[in-house]
């Protein structure tokens, strides 16, 4: 097969596009190649048509003519092609994701264990927010199914474990992943109508690739695998047979071209509603070591500057993060998650401390051994350096 033309490639070759079919593209490409494939293929769930819902509004249930309802013999052939193309430019260690709905992902695993994977895990997405089902016959639908699979049955593949571990709190990540369906801040380039949430992306490709590795999306669409890829170091080749919907990927690489906009980006994709998080706090040089000593740490109540609203994050509050004027920082971590006490100023100067600007504060019980960590983010931001803030545990841990 001749090696295919790129349709579009950024200028650090880290973002690689080609238009045309994925059986034909990834003939061109090289054997062995790609270290991971993420592949959210056609469901073949469209019956091009519009119905009206209970509701009386119109719902388009047309993704496009590549979603279009086929047979069950013509689901399996175009399964089984790309993903025998698929295979050959994978790494023997390397693993595939496919997504799915009961309409294709049977037919993939049937694939996948017909031609030599290794079924690892099927990961369910539960949409923390799914749309309405307008039936009364069924259950509501809120979740969508990843197989994940390694090529070779016998060849050890590649696991995070521990950065899952981590980002699930000290516990082995379970296959069930609560994340909301993709929101606007992911679609401000324009928009594709099965478009992932890159949250799912980012997960995915943490669990199973290092940086400097190479994914590929044999159906690209918007490209959210790519950006995902991109803004964890990761090389992205894509491929999409809509012109359209590759232009809208080439718009949303160019967006993370500006390191603002990336970093925004990274940080909103970082956002998991599961996520464990930090406890980022002042503390002055004296009350810092006392907090040390005795394991209390405290930081008023109340809407005052230095006082920590009990906001989003507070539930999966699992580790402090002690530091004075932003240097010294240390991570410890809470004897119980998301939990905390109020103290009056004087049940504080009773063990040791001398609080000055509030009748009421709130106290975390934390175990004073340190936990190494390898980030350290800029914790110095002029008048916010005092402020507590609730970070995630990513921002400190892990992204390696
Ligand atoms: C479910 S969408 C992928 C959406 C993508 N994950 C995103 O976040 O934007 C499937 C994509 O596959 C493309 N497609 C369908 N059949 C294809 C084929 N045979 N070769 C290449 N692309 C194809 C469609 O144009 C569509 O964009």
């Amino acid at each position: 097969m001749p090696v295919p033309t790129p349709y579009f490639q950024s200028q650090d070759k880290d973002f690689t596009l080609y238009l045309g079919d994925t059986v034909e593209v990834c003939g061109g490409l090289s054997d062995n190649s790609v270290d991971c494939i993420f592949a959210d293929p056609p469901y073949f769930l469209s019956k091009g048509f519009k119905i009206r819902t209970k509701n009386g509004y119109i719902r388009e249930f047309d993704k496009g003519e590549w979603d279009k309802i086929r047979s069950r013999a013509e689901v399996h052939e175009f399964n089984s092609n790309w993903i025998a193309a698929c295979r050959r430019v994978l790494k023997p260690s390397g693993t595939i994701w496919v997504s799915g709905t009961y309409h294709n992902i049977f037919d993939v695993a049937t694939c996948l264990q017909e031609q030599g994977f290794k079924i690892l895990n099927i990961i369910v997405w539960q949409k923390s927010d799914p749309p309405t089902t307008f039936t009364d016959q069924r259950f509501n639908f809120s979740a969508e199914y990843i197989i994940w699979a390694r090529r070779e049955e016998k060849t050890a593949h590649y696991f995070n474990y521990d950065l899952m571990k981590t980002l699930n709190g000290g516990v082995h990540m379970p296959d069930v992943w609560k994340i909301p369906a993709t929101g606007l801040w992911e679609k401000t380039q324009g928009k594709h109508p099965t478009q992932k949430p890159l949250r799912l992306i980012y997960r995915i490709i943490l669990a199973c690739t290092r940086a400097g590795d190479t994914v590929l999306d044999p159906f690209a669409g918007s490209c959210t695998t790519g950006i995902a890829a991109n803004l964890l170091n990761r090389r992205f080749i894509g491929i999409d047979q809509s012109e359209e919907y590759l232009r809208l990927g080439i718009r949303r690489k160019q967006e993370i071209s500006d390191p603002t906009t990336a970093g925004k980006l990274l940080n909103k994709m970082r956002e998991n509603p599961q996520e464990i998080t930090v406890l980022v706090n002042h503390a002055k040089t004296n009350t810092r070591q006392h907090m040390i000593e005795t394991g209390i740490c405290y930081l008023r109540a109340g809407e005052s500057q230095g006082s920590l609203q009990v906001t989003q994050g507070f539930d999966n509050m699992l580790y402090v993060l002690l530091h004075t004027n932003g240097e010294e920082a240390q991570l410890f971590k809470l004897k119980r998650k998301g939990t905390f006490q109020i103290w009056t100023k004087e049940t504080l100067q009773a063990h040791g401390f001398n609080p000055e600007h509030s009748v009421y504060y709130i106290v975390l019980h934390f175990d004073p051994t340190p936990i190494p960590f390898p980030r350290h983010p800029n914790l110095r931001q002029r008048i916010n350096t005092y402020r507590a803030k609730i970070r995630p545990l990513s921002d400190f841990i892990g992204l390696i």
